[in-house]
């Protein structure tokens, strides 16, 4: 593959969308890092400039411009568009969360859903229409995680959600994006095991989930586990969903503080997590959590590594240079199976 070629043709070549959440000031204020999003990806989503906390930061005083911006740009640079979050226990302005009740929540959440997916109907090809909705230290016996939405309205508010967002946008895949359920450790097995009887009895009530989101936070503490990775994806792919990996990064703070023992350390976890990921037909976008390491969310309070080094998790560093995770990540690509007739199936379902 020719070095221009950045990870969008690296992925396109079989049938997958590769990109990533967009930092808006990064976006604003640096030219180099436009022509990194526009070099490395097809597929793009506001890292938060459509969530409700950002739109509304008070009732009334509304803002689209960031994902506007971000729209457009996607638009102007042939890139799908990703949106997040629809419904989440964060990323929500103090007023809404008073307003979340059993008496107001329903309409609240179908009026919220109704502008943000409204404004941008036919345009998004996947919403996280519910986010980390699972939490197994919450104390319920479904695994659910206990939030606003969940104490107003019970389970049925990730039915609403996603029933509402087929009304707004039909052409939109509803997608259930998770956190914690792709490495090898016992207490991610659970919520694995949760997830899945959770997506039958949603799927069996015609809950219209379409695809299922890997946020896919690697962690250098935690390993992979590639049979049990591998189990679940097949898993999921038979409820007959389509997947996502929606927020790829690697926690580095367990790898060492040389940086090319760390970045081949890195490189590594993430070749071995995508040979198993992208061996599943169903899988169809790659993002991960920004692209470049100075923007990364790995570096706030309480996942800073000990030596206090900045992490190292994303495909390029503070100078835009490739790493050797961007390369892992073109090779994964280049040695996966075509994608073309999953993308065709997910394009079908959604019509
Ligand atoms: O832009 C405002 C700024 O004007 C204000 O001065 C400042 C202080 O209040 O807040 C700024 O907004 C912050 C925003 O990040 C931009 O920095 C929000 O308060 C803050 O809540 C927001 O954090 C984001 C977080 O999601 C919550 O929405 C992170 O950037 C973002 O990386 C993180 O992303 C999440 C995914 O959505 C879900 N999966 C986990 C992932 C990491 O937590």
């Amino acid at each position: 593959m020719a070095d221009a070629d950045g990870l969008r043709q690296a992925a396109e070549r079989k049938g997958l969308s590769f990109g990533t959440a967009v930092n808006i000031t990064s976006f604003r204020t640096d030219p180099l890092y436009r022509r990194a999003v526009q070099r490395e990806c097809g597929i793009v989503v506001p890292e938060n400039e459509m969530k409700w906390e950002y739109v509304e930061p008070k009732p009334g005083q509304v803002t689209h411009l960031g994902g506007d911006e971000i729209r457009d740009a996607a638009r102007a640079d042939g890139q799908r568009l990703r949106g997040t979050t629809l419904v989440w226990h964060r990323g929500m302005p103090d007023w809404v969360l008073a307003k979340i009740t059993r008496a107001s929540g329903e309409r609240l959440m179908r009026d919220w859903i109704g502008r943000i997916a409204g404004r941008y109907r036919g345009q998004i090809e996947s919403w996280d229409t519910v986010n980390e909705i699972v939490d197994l230290t919450g104390g319920r016996s479904d695994g659910l995680r206990v939030t606003p939405w969940l104490a107003a309205l019970g389970p049925g508010y990730v039915d609403l959600a996603f029933h509402t967002l087929r009304e707004v946008d039909p052409k939109a895949a509803g997608l259930w994006n998770e956190d914690d359920v792709c490495l090898g450790a016992d207490w991610m097995e659970a919520r694995r095991t949760a997830v899945l009887r959770l997506l039958e009895t949603f799927l069996a009530r015609g809950v219209p989930i379409r695809r299922f989101g890997l946020q896919s936070h690697l962690n250098s503490l935690v390993p992979l586990d590639e049979t049990a990775l591998r189990r679940f994806l097949a898993r999921l792919a038979g409820l007959g969903l389509a997947v996502e990996i929606t927020e790829l990064d690697i926690d580095d703070r367990a790898f060492p503080a040389d940086v090319a023992a760390r970045d081949r350390a890195v490189a590594d976890l993430a070749r071995r997590y995508l040979d198993v990921v992208l061996d599943e037909p169903a899988v169809l976008n790659v993002l991960t959590w920004d692209i470049v390491d100075m923007n990364t969310w790995l570096n706030e309070s309480d996942r800073r590594r000990p030596d206090g080094l900045p992490q190292r998790s994303l495909p390029l560093d503070g100078a835009y240079r490739r790493k050797p995770l961007w390369s892992a990540i073109r090779d994964a690509f280049a040695g996966a199976p075509d994608h073309g007739a999953a993308r065709a199936r997910a394009r079908a379902r959604a019509a």
